[in-house]
């Protein structure tokens, strides 16, 4: 869990940044932040609330229609406005906070009811400086966050091995898709960090394929992108199976060339490399085995290597599962920081799409794998 001391951190931390900004620019500079709607499923079911993911990092608060103020001028310098209790709501959603929970759950210096709160009091001056502020603070993870994120990728693996036991030539996807849900939620996880893919065949080439409705057949591969929230905190992993237990020649010559990719990858990352690093070791290795394979001609044309790899290395992992905080051109790797390596390649005419995906933590002397333990 995320002590409330650590939740408290982070306030300290913004509330000092805002006094700075104050003192640059001569201001007196308070910042307000919602927690977001519950989006409509219909007429008047509405989807699982899930909270914005930098009002969640401030403040552990998971309600919908909250604000959190933060005034370092103010004798109360964080302020949650939030949904009062209401009996109404109680019979039908159970329970809220309210005004109570707010001050004595979540450490508000005061608490508010919603319906007080006055958007037009704050003009938008400096949101892409705060926004950067607390996208970095979230890019570096503490050990609480740490652990919580290998617990999400423990039960992620877990996920994976029992998924992969039912794999035979004749199921559908969505089966393989209902055993991963299975392992999420016995083992405790929200549910999907996002909507999973179970892809099989020609599918395996389509990169964020979440139908998996179709029969997998005897010589497909499947691939299986699938990763877990656990307390707000994401895991994502990919791995490809052959339906029949085995890969043909074609098949296995492609998934070597991943991952060795992969492999070469993971070995860039460490405190003072940085993704650009990563990302040109990736197409470097992917661009020498498609050459090699006969796929393309030349190995270092980057519109040759995009017919068959069209994405990027990877991304930084944390409350989102496409987290924040690490820009791939320019940022440089500092221990705490978790990002993807996921190098991938697609064959759509010969229904071979392979992408082997691992979740990297950045340590002081280089790096641990949080999703070592599954096989690849
Ligand atoms: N699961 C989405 C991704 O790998 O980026
Ligand atoms: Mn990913
Ligand atoms: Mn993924």
């Amino acid at each position: 869990m995320i002590s409330k001391a650590e939740f408290k951190e982070r306030r300290s931390k913004l509330l000092s940044f805002l006094e700075e900004l104050s003192k640059r620019d001569d201001k007196s500079y308070k910042f307000a932040i919602k927690s977001g709607e519950a989006k409509n499923f219909s007429n008047d079911v509405f989807y699982p609330f899930r909270v914005d993911s930098d009002f969640y990092y401030l403040t552990g608060f998971k309600e919908a229609n909250a604000v959190a103020v933060f005034d370092p001028n103010s004798e109360h310098p964080f302020t949650l406005y939030v949904e009062a209790v209401d009996p109404h709501h109680t019979i039908w959603e159970g329970h809220r906070e309210g005004l109570e929970g707010a001050v004595k759950n979540f450490g508000a210096d005061k608490a508010f009811d919603i319906d007080g709160f006055k958007e037009e009091n704050y003009p938008n001056h400096k949101e892409q400086e705060l926004t950067k502020f607390i996208h970095t603070l979230r890019s570096v993870k503490s050990e609480a966050e740490i652990a919580l994120m290998q617990k999400s990728a423990d039960i992620a693996i877990q996920a994976h091995r029992v998924a992969k036991e039912i794999i035979t030539p004749g199921i559908y996807e969505y089966e393989v898709e209902a055993k991963l849900n299975e392992v999420f939620r016995a083992q405790g996880a929200e549910g999907w960090a996002y909507p999973g893919i179970v892809a099989s065949g020609e599918n395996s080439c389509v990169l964020h394929y979440i139908t998996n409705n179709e029969k997998i057949e005897k010589d497909d591969l499947i691939l299986i992108d699938a990763g877990a929230q656990y307390q707000m905190y994401a895991s994502d992993i990919t791995r490809v199976h052959a339906a029949s237990g085995e890969f043909t020649q074609e098949q296995k010559d492609v998934y070597d060339v991943v991952l060795e990719a992969q492999l070469k990858a993971i070995d860039t990352i460490k405190p003072g490399s940085g993704f650009q690093e990563t990302n040109d070791t990736v197409t470097a290795v992917i661009g020498e085995g498609l050459k090699n394979l006969g796929y393309i001609k030349d190995a270092l044309d980057p519109n040759q290597i995009k017919k068959y790899y069209m994405h990027s290395a990877g991304h930084s992992l944390g409350i989102d599962v496409h987290d924040v905080g690490i820009e791939r051109k320019v940022s440089k790797y500092v221990p705490g920081m978790v990002t993807t390596i996921e190098p991938g390649i697609y064959i759509k005419e010969k229904k071979i799409g392979v992408r082997i995906e691992d979740d990297i933590l950045v340590t002081a002397d280089g790096n641990r794998n949080l999703t070592e333990a599954l096989a690849k």
